[in-house]
Order: structure tokens, then sequence, then C-alpha cells
């Protein structure tokens, strides 16, 4: 998007189908979204795992553009964490090239949309050329702010855990922080995100029932939703789904109301 242009509408799904009206309280700020099921679904057409990843691209978009429709604020997409390298060679290696072809290829309509992209994860061992198309994207969508997607590669929960104790200590022994005052909330400014929102909503596709490493810090209050239905299958109305059962959860966040009034108090 240029300075003054506004955004672009997404375009709607292809069915037709509107996002449900929530009033704006209930929608949730921050989506994260464990793309999982892909290899299996691939498999179960006597495809190669890798078909999977590739319609895979079409549902992010997919969902994408469910997100902006609906209010949503921010988006963060698990495509590759840390314990993902034990794939085979070439898995991973398709993954890497294949990234970094989706960067390079929607990096334009996700600007047109106002989305701006940023990267969460670590750098050792991830690919130069993926990092330079998500520098790319970041540079290109940085001034965006109709929704953030955060897309999540060679990331871990305990990794950005770890690698944030280790940048306090750093600073610790540099003088720069003071041991002794050391909050929550100085620890998540030393994540990869420290600007990131806590997650709403974590939502889980392809079947399994774990978080399996993601955005441990920021999901600690996360409503949870799990879906059967594989990444490849997944589409806007099923994110809209999922955004309407969060909407009727009761988050306490630890707090607690007694339904029945003790008169006596
Ligand atoms: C998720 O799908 C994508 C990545 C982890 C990169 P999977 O590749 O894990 O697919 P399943 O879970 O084996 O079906
Ligand atoms: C989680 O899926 C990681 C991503 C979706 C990128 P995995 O398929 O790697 O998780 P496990 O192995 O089932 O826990
Ligand atoms: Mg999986």
């Amino acid at each position: 998007m240029s300075e003054n242009s506004r955004p672009l509408p997404p375009p709607p799904h292809p069915s037709g189908a509107q996002p449900p009206a929530l009033p704006a309280e209930l929608v949730p700020q921050h989506v994260a979204v464990v793309m999982d099921g892909n290899g299996r679904w691939a498999n179960a057409q006597g495809l190669p795992r890798t078909e999977g990843h590739r319609v895979g691209e079409a549902t992010l978009m997919d969902v994408v553009a469910g997100a902006v429709e609906l209010g949503v604020k921010e988006l963060s997409a698990y495509a590759f964490s840390t314990e993902n390298w034990k794939r085979s060679p070439s898995e991973v290696r398709f993954i890497m090239g294949f990234t970094r072809t989706v960067l390079r290829q929607q990096r334009d309509d996700l600007n047109d949309w106002g989305v701006q992209v940023r990267w969460v994860g670590r750098t050792p061992r991830l690919w130069k050329s993926v990092l330079r198309e998500l520098h790319t994207a970041e540079e290109l969508t940085k001034n965006n702010t109709t929704m953030t997607l955060n897309m999540c590669i060679n990331y871990g929960g305990r990794a950005e855990i770890a690698d944030a104790a280790r940048a306090m200590a750093m600073d610790v022994r540099e003088g720069r922080l003071k041991a002794e005052s050391i909050t929550e909330k100085t620890l998540a400014k030393y994540l990869y995100s420290p600007t990131m929102r806590d997650v709403d909503l974590l939502i889980r596709t392809g079947g399994e029932q774990r978080t399996s490493n993601f955005l441990m810090w920021e999901s600690a209050y996360a409503e949870l939703y799990f879906s059967d239905i594989a990444w490849p299958d997944f589409d806007r109305r099923h994110l809209w789904k999922a955004c309407q059962a969060y909407a009727r959860r009761d988050r306490r966040f630890g707090g607690a109301k007694d339904a029945v009034i003790d008169q006596s108090e």
C-alpha cells in the first residue's frame, strides 16, 4: 500500500459467505493458528506430503481474508517450528523453498489489504533466502494497520523464552538491567515480538489436541479450539465458526463471580 492509499477489502469467499455479526468486544483481537494436517491430507489422497503444504497456501490467504473481514487485529500463523527440522531433508527443503515463494507471491495482496507482515522466530538454521523475503515483506508492509500477520517460522515457544532469558542475563551482566527488578512485563519485552498482544483464541486444525510449543508465553490465557478439519480443507468460514465459539466462552482469568449472592455479607 502506498503512503496515502486506503486498503482494499480482501475478496469475499467464493460462496459469498459473509462474516458473522459479532459485537466488536467479542471478536478475538489476536487469533493464533496451528496450521496442521497438511501431510496426512495429502497422503490420504495418495499424494506426497508436500502437496498438502502447497494447497495450504490458499487456505492461509483465505483465513487472512476472513480475519480481516471479521475485524481481527492480529493473526499468528505457525508455519515451521524449531522441531520441524527433524523432518526429512527433502520435506524441509520443500517447505523452506515454498515459504520463500509464498512470501514473494502474496506480499502485494497482503499489502493491498492493509496487512502488516511480521516474522516471529529465531535466526539459527533458517534459510537466508527465506529471511530476506521475510524482511522484504516486513519493510513493504510496515505502515499497514488493518491487521498484523505474524509469520511464525523457525519458531518455538521454549526457544523464545530461553532466548529472552539469555538476552536479559546479558543485559544484567552489562549493567543495563537490574536482576531484582525483572517482572513478567520485563520478560515480555525480550520476546521476539514485544508488541504482540496476548493470544485470545488458539485454533489447531488437523485433529491433534496439543499446542506443540506454539506461543507458550503469549497463550497463557488463550481459549483453545481444536478442529478435525485438515488445514488444506479449512477456510474462513471455519475460522468464523471458531470465533463464534470463542464469543460464547466465559473468560475468567483466574477471577470468580458468585452466582448466589450471600445476603449476610
Ligand atoms: C503442518 O502440517 C505443516 C507443518 C508442520 C510445516 P503437517 O506437515 O504437520 O501435516 P501432518 O500433521 O503430518 O498431517
Ligand atoms: C506444529 O505441527 C507445527 C506447525 C504447524 C508448523 P507439527 O505437526 O509439527 O506438530 P506435532 O509434531 O504433531 O506435535
Ligand atoms: Mg503435523
